[in-house]
């Protein structure tokens, strides 16, 4: 028998793709080659992935959904499944108008663009995803400069912050826009209600600023506080989401805001070599997401906290600070040396966490991770920590 071409094993489960681009189908049926698989997939444990909320996998309906998916040319407007997704979720945030875009960075980056001119100074948080994780894109795409604020709790002190956008003068930058997270932090998952930040967008809005608000995780946040999404947008002109995390979609993100600001984001994110043809294919699973998931999330924000008291049962430290979502941040100190000993642990177990630096750890609970894998984390890691 000739050998796999991926595994290069003679038995394998490969068959599909081996009988694509090898021989290692020969002498199998179909019938004997699904047992076979069937035989492999049983023998390995399944694999419980904490790393992040984005390995989630689009839900059967939802590859139903794509398979059948009515779809058009997006560019020339259309595509009426990214119409009705378009239109769906504008409605869900309070704002004139929304896009379809392929990612949550894609969306931020378009926004501070149509917000700002090259040259001005926008307003980031220290620990923000837009500062931190999207390649120095505010520089190197929208020509601005970022004007960094430490705040732990995603909120803005507003006196310092007064004094900082009410500087004008010749040599200095024009301060356009103040920028939003929400929820707060992707290694720790802040719900931030809207008066956490409702001075700070008055300030700028005084000062003729804009306020734009990453909202990638906006609808933990709003099950988390039990409001509606809109309540949290109310002091913004402007704001992104993320289909692909929680709300399980395969990809993509919605920018939102006045009708003026979508035209004018639309020829930005032509600019970004964003646009697409037949993106129905992606947003009727996008629909589903927003109609199906949004409305689970409370499930996995009660696994993230069964997931922190049972870490806390075995003597670690877990973030407490505000109201919490779905995101599990673990310091391990107390109990191991250190954080990564701990996740190569983990993963001979077939867990997967992600290490933030040497001594914490996070774990993001999904749709595809339940009650019973909580419970099967929590035992993994009591193991560990006895051996
Ligand atoms: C707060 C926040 N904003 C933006 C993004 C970017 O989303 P994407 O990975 O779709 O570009 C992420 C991704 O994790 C995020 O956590």
């Amino acid at each position: 028998m000739i050998p796999c071409v991926m595994c290069h094993r003679k038995l394998c489960y490969h068959g599909r793709d081996g009988a694509a681009s090898g021989e290692s189908l020969r002498g199998f049926d179909r019938f004997s080659l699904k047992r076979l698989r069937i035989w492999y997939t049983r023998r390995m444990p399944e694999i419980i992935d904490l790393r992040s909320d984005t390995v989630t996998r689009p839900t059967p309906e939802m590859r139903k959904a794509m398979a059948e998916a009515e779809v058009g040319d997006d560019i020339l407007r259309d595509d009426p499944t990214v119409l009705r997704l378009e239109e769906l979720a504008a409605e869900l945030l309070g704002m004139e108008a929304s896009m379809f875009t392929a990612s949550g960075t894609m969306s931020n980056e378009i926004a501070v663009a149509v917000m700002t001119r090259p040259g001005d100074e926008v307003l980031v948080h220290a620990d923000s995803h837009i500062y931190n994780l999207e390649t120095g894109a505010l520089a190197a795409l929208a020509g601005v400069q970022p004007r960094i604020v430490a705040d732990e709790n995603g909120s803005y002190d507003i006196s310092s912050l007064e004094k900082t956008i009410a500087k004008q003068g010749v040599q200095l930058a024009r301060h356009s826009l103040l920028c939003l997270e929400n929820s707060f932090h992707l290694n720790r998952g802040l719900a931030l209600a809207a008066d956490v930040y409702a001075g700070a967008a008055a300030a700028a809005h005084r000062a003729g600023m804009g306020v734009f608000m990453d909202g990638a995780r906006i609808f933990n946040s709003a099950a988390a506080l039990a409001v509606d999404v809109k309540e949290l947008l109310k002091d913004c002109d402007a704001a992104a989401f993320c289909l692909c995390k929680g709300l399980a979609a395969p990809m993509g993100s919605i920018l939102a805001g006045s009708r003026s600001f979508i035209d004018e984001a639309r020829r930005i994110k032509q600019r970004f070599g964003g646009g697409w043809r037949q993106a129905g294919v992606v947003a009727a699973p996008a629909v589903i997401a927003l109609e199906k998931m949004a409305g689970r999330l409370s499930e996995d924000h009660e696994n993230a906290e069964n997931l922190r008291r049972g870490m806390e049962g075995l003597g670690m430290r877990v973030d407490r600070g505000g109201v919490l979502t779905n995101i599990v941040n673990l310091d391990v100190s107390p109990r191991i040396t250190g954080a990564a000993e701990l996740a190569g642990a983990l993963l001979d177990r077939s867990i997967k966490v992600k290490v933030c630096d040497e001594t914490r750890i996070r774990m993001v609970t999904h749709n595809d991770v339940s009650g019973e894998h909580v419970n099967r984390v929590i035992q993994a890691v009591s193991e560990v920590l006895e051996k």
